[in-house]
């Protein structure tokens, strides 16, 4: 009964919207126009006032908050049919499984509309700055990229992953929700859904405001172009680091595990095993890329596929004090004694290797790109400088011997590409899945944003330094 009620009110809008409207000319909209315009063509499907109402009750999205929700620069060009629709399954997925098109403006009954939307249709609950997402970095966008998956975001909305959609089309695609929202809204949606849009199949996530900044910035950084980033190892703060102070602060924080001189036995070793705490004093962290090292301090062990064990600091420490702890950092730690050289090629240079088999399916893998000099060029190019967070060189080594700058302190130590004894017993399958996964317990970590394409490349690189 309800679902045919619904049906024929659905079909006289379907009348209606397939009209353009315009004005009797451009620059001639005023607001009483645009107020008949509204109470005449567009509530026949919105409703700008009321109560929030379910979704599957309504013919279009309430349009009461219109005045708050969405950019100007969008919303009137979506009005002009210059957008794509937000909803792939059309708005009632339930009643008619399709994308519509939408009646649309001339430019200037847009602009007319946009105003008077946002002049009139303000929800006294959108605050402005509420929440800020100021200074948001490459790598809280990543984080906020991880929680849309973690929070089972993309199984209701669609994000786009190197080009291609992904996700259940069951509610807006969100591919553009950086050029399609204002902020204050987003993050008052955020707070409750069902505020907006109660009983429409909507989810409330149980996220921290700190997730949460994470969540939002990566949505508003979606479908923008060079969305401006903050770079915090760039800044004033960090050209004043001061090591002596920074010493202070390791003191107050890292000793207890890393110990007094950074190696690796404060009183915390005695139960941390596997892994230990870092040897500092064997690791080139004056070398270390300065996004990494921000970033494991920060968001911790954890947050590269490192022990859990590895505290995230960036809720404990503040201020100047991050700057001037890594500035010492990098003053104090310039590596450790040489390592001693391998055995060269010839002899048995077999590394004790305890790593994880790679699931029986990953074994007969073929190397799917060419074994030509381009994969290998492109490989030896991640290898050497574009892999993130950290270039294999740091640890595998200039030559692939496993003898990198950020290798020595490392147990075990990083693999001896060069010795083909050993790596002729590894199939290409079981690199692959280490490097896409990292060794457990090793300073081997996981390089999940390598695209496969890029790891078989590096596999060809690393298959070309077998002595
Ligand atoms: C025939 C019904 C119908 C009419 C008439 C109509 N709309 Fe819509 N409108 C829809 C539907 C359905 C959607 C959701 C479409 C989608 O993007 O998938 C929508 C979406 C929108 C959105 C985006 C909503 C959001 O946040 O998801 C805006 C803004 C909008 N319409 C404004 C208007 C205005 C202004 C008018 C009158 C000039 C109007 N509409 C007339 C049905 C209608
Ligand atoms: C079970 C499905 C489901 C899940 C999971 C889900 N959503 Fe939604 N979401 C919806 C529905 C349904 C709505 C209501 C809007 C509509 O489709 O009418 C909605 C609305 C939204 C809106 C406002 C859409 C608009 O323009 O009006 C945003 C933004 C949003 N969700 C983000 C998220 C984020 C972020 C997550 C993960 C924390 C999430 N959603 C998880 C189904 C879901
Ligand atoms: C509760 C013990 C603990 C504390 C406290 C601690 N760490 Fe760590 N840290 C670890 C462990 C364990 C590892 C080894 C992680 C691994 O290899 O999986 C580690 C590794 C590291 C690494 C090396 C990461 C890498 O890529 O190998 C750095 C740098 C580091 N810690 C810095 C710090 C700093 C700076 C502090 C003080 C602000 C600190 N740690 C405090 C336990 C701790
Ligand atoms: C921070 C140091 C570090 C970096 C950076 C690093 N590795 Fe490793 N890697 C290691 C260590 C340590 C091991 C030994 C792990 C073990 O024994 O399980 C290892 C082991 C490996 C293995 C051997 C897997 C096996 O089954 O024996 C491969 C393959 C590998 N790394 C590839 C790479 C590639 C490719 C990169 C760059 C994209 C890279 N590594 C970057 C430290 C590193």
């Amino acid at each position: 009964m309800a679902r045919r009620k619904v049906n024929g009110i659905l079909s006289i809008g379907i009348t209606v919207f397939m009209l353009g409207f315009s004005f009797a000319g451009p620059g001639k909209a005023q607001a009483e126009d645009v107020k008949e315009l509204i109470e005449t063509k567009c509530s026949t499907c919105h409703r700008f006032s009321g109560e929030p109402k379910s979704r599957l009750e309504l013919k279009a999205p309430d349009l009461k908050w219109g005045g708050n929700k969405y950019q100007h620069e969008w919303l009137v060009g979506f009005l002009q049919g210059k957008e794509e629709m937000i909803y792939p399954n059309g708005y009632r997925w339930d009643i008619q499984r399709k994308k519509t098109d939408h009646m649309t403006l001339d430019a200037a009954t847009a602009e007319a509309v946009a105003q008077y939307f946002e002049k009139n249709l303000l929800d006294p609950r959108v605050e402005k700055d509420a929440f800020s997402i100021d200074k948001l970095t490459q790598r809280e966008v990543e984080l906020g990229a991880d929680i849309f998956k973690e929070y089972s975001c993309l199984g209701c909305h669609q994000v786009k992953e190197d080009g291609k959609k992904i996700g259940g089309p069951i509610s807006t695609t969100l591919y553009g929700a950086g050029k399609r929202y204002n902020f204050d809204w987003l993050f008052r949606f955020a707070l409750n859904p069902q505020d907006f849009t109660p009983h429409s199949g909507e989810y409330l996530a149980d996220i921290s405001p700190r997730k949460l900044r994470h969540l939002l910035g990566y949505l508003m950084a979606q479908g923008v172009d060079n969305y401006p980033l903050h770079v915090p190892w760039e800044t004033q703060a960090f050209k004043n680091g001061n090591p002596d102070k920074g010493k202070v602060v390791y003191k107050q924080y890292c000793v207890q595990c890393h110990g007094p001189k950074g190696d690796g036995d404060g009183v915390g070793a005695l139960g941390l095993t596997d892994p230990p705490p870092a040897k500092h004093s064997q690791m080139a962290l004056s070398e270390l890329p300065m996004d990494y090292l921000y970033n494991v301090i920060y968001y911790g062990g954890k947050s590269v596929g490192k022990s859990p064990n590895m505290p995230d600091w960036g809720l404990t420490i503040h201020g100047q004090d991050l700057p001037d702890l890594i500035a010492f950092l990098r003053a104090n730690f310039k590596g450790g004694d040489a390592p001693a050289p391998v055995a060269s090629a010839g002899g048995d240079c077999s590394q004790p290797r305890k790593t994880k088999a790679a699931p029986a399916n990953f074994q007969n893998k073929q190397n799917p790109v060419p074994d030509n000099k381009s994969s290998i060029e492109a490989g030896k190019k991640l290898f050497h400088k574009d892999a993130k967070p950290v270039a294999c060189m740091q640890c595998h080594g200039k030559n692939g011997d496993g003898n990198g700058p950020l290798g020595g302190g490392l147990k075990p130590k990083p693999r001896d590409f060069t010795c083909s004894k050993m790596m002729a017993d590894l199939s290409d399958g079981q690199l692959f899945w280490i490097i896409k996964n990292g060794s457990q317990g090793t300073g081997m970590m996981s390089f999940k944003n390598l695209k496969d394409k890029q790891a078989w490349q590096v596999i060809r690189y690393i298959r070309s330094l077998a002595k």
